[in-house]
């Protein structure tokens, strides 16, 4: 948090410090000369007398500058979909069906490889699909600012209803302010009741069309598959409004999806591309760690030599495993190396902080 002095403040404006704190009464603010406030008042303050005021850049943002994507070099990008919903209510089982209507027929029959997430295509238009293992990556991702989904498809099982999970998603998916679609599913059931599912959902102001709201919620099967390919026209329609988009000509940048260690690769991690195109050879710097691509392998397990915007990709080469969430972007191999240091000491240095606070609560505990 950054703070400044009335003192210093008023030094800054070419100010009297006086003129300064009654300005700041004038706000509300009670401050002495030498009282520090902070940030968004001195910007505040700093607006009254027509001065713009800039934050300083922290070491980390100098050496990492930040690339400002100018409109006219965006390009339409395929939406990244995020499957979320209670737990048995079909999440997987919807990924697998929408995968297997739609990979390319030589595939079919063939061994498809768990990469997390993955693309599918209709009728030209591609989609992203990720395979969230929970709610709990979802807001890890969220936690660390990491904005990963364009649409929440909202799973919801029509035998059994709203569930706290469904609930959870929705809330989610509200606070990341991504648009819902409701998939009901194992409409094949005997027992199942889609009405019921549509009221439910009205407490929670997810009002389907049909009914004079303006959410769509389409009745599937994950089993028969049954209403799949009406879902997925559905997701490019609201894809479409959305109008998404994103440089492919620039440095790449994007979130990690998941990642583990692999026995023979070393770390492996599955990333999203969000912008720019990634490369082999690229240098990214990723959470903490950094490393040299070495290679990448598609949804299909293909090799590949680049991943544009929305392209799902494992990479190899990192030197550790990154976190679920973890942002990556391509920066100068010496910068990456110098980042992902000073990142590491500033882990250390707050879990020695933390420690040194325990140690002494204990102390005080004994005492
Ligand atoms: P978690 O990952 O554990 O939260 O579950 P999930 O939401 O991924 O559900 P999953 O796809 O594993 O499906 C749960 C069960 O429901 C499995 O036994 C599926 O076979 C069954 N199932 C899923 N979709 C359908 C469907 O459309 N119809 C029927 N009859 N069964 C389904
Ligand atoms: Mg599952």
């Amino acid at each position: 948090p950054e703070t400044i002095t009335v003192r210093e403040l008023a030094e800054k404006l070419n100010r009297n410090p006086a003129e300064i704190m009654k300005k700041l009464m004038g706000l509300g603010i009670m401050a002495a000369i030498n009282q520090t406030i902070d940030f968004e008042t001195a910007e505040i303050l700093a607006a009254e007398f027509d001065v713009a005021v800039e934050s300083e850049k922290t070491e980390e943002e100098e050496l990492l500058q930040e690339i400002v994507d100018d409109e006219a070099n965006l390009v339409p990008r395929p939406p990244v979909v995020t499957v979320m919903g209670h737990v048995d209510h079909g999440k997987t089982s919807l990924l697998d069906a929408i995968r297997k209507t739609n990979v390319v027929s030589s595939e079919a029959g063939g061994i498809t490889q768990h990469i997390g997430a993955y693309q599918v295509e209709i009728e030209g238009e591609k989609i992203t699909f990720i395979d969230t293992p929970g709610h709990e990556a979802f807001t890890a991702m969220r936690a660390r600012g990491a904005q990963v989904t364009d649409i929440a498809v909202l799973v919801v099982a029509a035998d059994d209803g709203v569930m706290p999970q469904t609930v959870e998603a929705i809330n989610h998916a509200k606070a990341a302010g991504v648009p819902i679609i409701v998939a009901i599913n194992k409409v094949d059931k005997p027992d199942a009741n889609p009405d019921r599912v549509k009221q439910q959902l009205t407490e929670y102001n997810l009002v389907a069309e049909e009914w004079g709201g303006d959410t769509i919620m389409v009745p599937v099967s994950a089993k028969t598959g049954k209403g799949i390919q009406q879902l997925l026209e559905m997701i490019l329609l609201v894809a479409e409004m959305r109008e998404l988009a994103a440089n492919p000509n620039r440095p790449a940048e994007g979130v990690v999806i998941e990642s583990r260690l692999d026995k023979g690769r070393g770390p492996v991690a599955t990333v999203l591309v969000q912008k720019g195109t990634l490369r082999v050879g690229d240098s990214i710097l990723c959470g903490l760690t950094w490393g040299k691509v070495r290679a990448m392998v598609d949804d299909r397990g293909q090799r590949v030599e680049t991943a544009e915007p929305s392209c799902p990709v494992e990479v190899v080469g990192l030197e550790e495993v990154p976190m679920a969430g973890d942002i990556f972007r391509v920066v100068d191999e010496k910068i990456a190396k110098q980042v992902s240091a000073m990142r590491l000491d500033e882990k250390k240095r707050e879990e020695q902080a933390k420690t040194a606070r325990v140690s002494l609560d204990d102390l005080f505990k004994q005492i």
